[in-house]
């Protein structure tokens, strides 16, 4: 790959690498920045943290930085790891000093020894990950590559610098890690780190959850998704670490009557969606919205495959499943749930006449996230029919023309009852009881179903009515 010296330069031009480059010639070592920062160097990418090995002590180099950076500058010393951070402004350096690692045959404790760099580049996990720029002045801007990262990164080759056997077995997650590239970059993995990945997936087991999760979010956020979750399923990592999106699998075909495979169809639909959004937990819903299918699967001699309430049954599924995943059990994960419980609505709606009623309806549900919904609902339609296609998009542009006529006569996007429940108890001298809760609904209803419209006047006097017919009296009388 050739990129003008020039431009390597240009991104090593800032303060901050000329301090380290004096810091360095001034103790006498050799700094290198090295990792994501010169990787992303070479793809164009913007990055911000900035990885510094040095040929010696890291620890002394981040104090000699830290010294001449001045005011503001913040350094931790982590002295077990041989680690150390500068933190100035937005900046963030990593040092550490060039590691040999070697394994022992009777333990798997590595045993950490000073090396070269050459060493410490042999130890990261991919090669284009292991370029280094040498940051001391008469070398400045010097690209060492011992490992054919440039030509790995020509060819989109992701490639371990050493046997992959040895660098998977070093720290598992690098098997995620492969594959969160592969999706992000559009990169490819070789076929002797593929295969390496196949017999080590088992190891996978010893990573926690949370750094298999942030990998996966990644994946959720790459250009196209599908190219990480196939790659996984593939290298049979995803049955380890998502069993039940593995569980979509598959098209059975009963009485010459067949349904599609879920998995791909969810692939597709996450795809679609993620043209059309950069929303973390607006991708996630489309990884779960059928989730609840392989447990409601029925066949019917008439009416064929079903999957009844799939949608109830994923909504509930998905805290246990984000408990286990370790994905976040709070507002994140209800967006989700009512994603996936009401992806249904829109399709139903445009299958039949969109009446006023049920369009009233999805807007209490569906709230500000209305929209959201909307998107998923069409990425949803994965029909190979045009002329399906064509018709359930022509409904949904229907359903959101109503949506917006209605939110601007009804305005029920988020509304409350405009009688409330105090109100009720107080009119009828009631303490909190199921009358005052079914009052309350019925007030709801008759403004969904536009039998009165959304205010006060009408609410009250349909709450007298209804009150009577009920059987109640009001305090006052
Ligand atoms: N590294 C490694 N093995 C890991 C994690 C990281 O060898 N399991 C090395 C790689 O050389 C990597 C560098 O440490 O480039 C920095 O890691 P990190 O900041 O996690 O990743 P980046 O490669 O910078 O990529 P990103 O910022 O996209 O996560």
């Amino acid at each position: 790959m050739y990129i003008e010296q020039e431009n390597i330069l240009k991104h090593i031009s800032a303060r901050p690498f000329h301090i380290i480059s004096a810091a360095a010639d001034e103790l006498g070592v050799e700094a290198y920045v090295i990792g994501g920062y010169v990787r992303d160097i070479f793809l164009n990418r913007v990055s911000k943290d900035i990885d510094v090995v040095a040929v010696g002590s890291g620890i002394e180099l981040a104090k000699a930085v830290a010294g001449k950076l001045g005011k503001g500058t913040n350094l931790s010393v982590f002295k077990n790891f041989g680690t150390a951070q500068v933190k100035c402004g937005e900046l963030e350096l990593e040092f550490v000093g060039a590691r040999k690692e070697s394994y022992s045959h009777d333990s798997r404790k590595p045993v950490v020894e000073d090396g070269t760099l050459e060493d410490d580049q042999n130890r990261r996990d991919f090669t284009i990950n292991a370029l280094a720029l040498c940051l001391n002045k008469d070398r400045y801007g010097e690209l060492v590559d011992p490992f054919g990262g440039l030509a790995d990164m020509e060819e989109l080759t992701i490639r371990t610098p050493l046997d992959p056997d040895i660098t998977f077995s070093d720290d598992p997650l690098r098997m995620m890690r492969a594959v969160r590239f592969a999706s992000q970059l559009g990169f490819f993995i070789a076929p002797d780190t593929f295969d390496a990945i196949i017999r080590n997936r088992e190891r996978i087991n010893i990573i926690s959850k949370e750094r298999i999760v942030d990998e996966l979010n990644k994946i959720v956020l790459s250009p196209k998704p599908s190219v990480g979750f196939e790659l996984l399923d593939k290298c049979g990592l995803l049955p380890l670490i998502f069993p039940e999106l593995c569980a979509l699998k598959g098209a059975e075909t009963k009485e010459g009557i067949g349904h599609k495979d879920n998995f791909a169809h969810t692939l597709m639909v996450l795809d679609r969606l993620s043209k059309t959004t950069g929303n973390l937990w607006l991708r996630w819903s489309a990884i779960f919205h059928d989730i609840g299918k392989p447990a409601t699967k029925r066949f019917d001699a008439r009416l064929g495959w079903t999957f009844h309430n799939h949608n109830f049954v994923g909504e509930k599924m998905i805290p246990g499943i984000f408990r286990k995943m370790k994905l976040p059990m709070n507002e994140k994960m209800k967006y989700v749930q009512k994603m996936v419980s009401l992806h249904m609505r829109p399709i139903a709606l445009a299958d039949d006449e969109v009446t006023d009623s049920a369009v009233r309806r999805l807007l209490f549900d569906a709230g500000d996230d209305i929209e959201d919904l909307m998107k998923l609902c069409e990425a949803d339609i994965t029909s190979k029919n045009p002329e399906k296609v064509k018709r359930f998009l022509d409904n949904f542009r229907l359903v959101r023309e109503k949506l917006v006529a209605i939110e601007e006569k009804d305005r029920v996007r988020n509304f409350q009852p405009p009688v409330s429940g105090e109100e009720i108890m107080k009119t009828f001298g009631l303490p909190p009881s199921q009358p005052v809760g079914a009052l309350k609904e019925a007030i709801k209803n008759a403004i969904l179903d536009g039998v009165i419209p959304n205010e006060y006047e009408a609410a009250h006097a349909f709450m007298l009515q209804k009150a009577e017919k009920m059987g109640l009296q009001a305090a006052d009388k």
